[in-house]
């Protein structure tokens, strides 16, 4: 992975955000921008427009690699996608999605694959999902130097055991748990933490609980920061877009109009024109032409 040279056009030089700035932004109330990326030139645009964190979200398993769901990604998979982003990366916080199996069968393996985040995916901090149950992996994941991000609520790895992508904590028994699952992974030393689709006033009260700040994916305006699926917001992934999404674009639609655009041009020969072509001279033309017909 090679870093990307200062932007030329940049008017206020960006300094690259860490971990403890996550923490600093939380404690002067600035709200934290987080998206997902999974390629170099996206990565780019999103570092460039001053994106706080970029998330190598698993979510690239359903809206890059036409998955029904974020199981069957692979670490190799990831990691492919994880140095496309770091390529494109300069400033923001880059945070890798550990993948299904790839933190659950043991702390040595959670290890192993965490460091190859760092090591080979040109990471800086990895995710993984659920509560107390990961404790032991959390610390072991931190003993080794690396960053780790929580995700609570909606937790799509999951999706077969909570019967389907589904909010959750909304019932008191099921939303004191996810409180007390908050605090556990705070007190584990998490940076961070994901709020995935959880009552909106459930997610203020955690987040005005917590020191370290929550970023909130249908989880309403009261957690310090918000994460959306890039894909989502670009209205690049049509086959079915979350009620917690605000689409600032409709790529899907524009791509199609483009393609269909081109089709229409190659058709009736308006593509390409003189000035798409090369041009040989004259001279040498005629060479060519003499020695053809000797
Ligand atoms: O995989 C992902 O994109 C995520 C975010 C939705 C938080 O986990």
């Amino acid at each position: 992975m090679t870093a990307l040279p200062p932007d030329p056009n940049e008017l206020t030089p960006r300094i690259k955000i860490t971990t403890l700035a996550f923490r600093q932004k939380k404690e002067r109330g600035e709200p934290i921008a987080v998206l997902t990326g999974y390629d170099y030139p996206t990565s780019m645009a999103l570092d460039q427009a001053g994106i706080d964190a970029i998330l190598v979200g698993d979510s690239l398993g359903m809206v890059v690699l036409g998955y029904d769901n974020t199981l069957p990604i692979t670490m190799d998979e990831m990691l492919h996608h994880c140095r496309a982003v770091a390529r494109g990366t300069r400033t923001a916080l880059l945070i890798g999605d550990m993948p299904f199996m790839s933190y659950q069968i043991s702390t040595e393996e959670a290890i192993r694959n965490a460091g190859r985040f760092l090591q080979q995916g040109g990471m800086e901090a990895v995710k993984l999902e659920g509560g107390r149950e990961r404790l032991d992996t959390i610390h072991a994941i931190l003993g080794a130097g690396i960053p780790v991000m929580g995700h609570l609520g909606l937790t799509p790895q999951s999706v077969n055991l909570l019967g389907g992508f589904r909010p959750q904590g909304r019932t008191a028994v099921t939303a004191k748990r996810l409180l007390e699952d908050a605090l556990i992974l705070e007190q584990a030393g998490c940076f961070s933490l994901v709020l995935e689709s959880v009552p909106a006033r459930l997610a203020q009260l955690i987040s005005k609980q917590l020191t370290i700040p929550t970023i909130g994916i249908g989880a309403g305006a009261g957690c310090d920061g918000q994460i959306l699926v890039t894909h989502d917001l670009l209205g690049l992934f049509d086959r079915f877009t979350p009620k917690f999404v605000r689409k600032y674009a409709n790529l899907h639609t524009d791509m199609k109009n483009a393609f269909a655009a081109y089709i229409a041009d190659v058709k009736c020969h308006s593509f390409p024109a003189k000035e798409h072509t090369i041009e040989m001279p004259e001279e040498e033309w005629q060479d060519l032409i003499h020695d053809l017909k000797n």
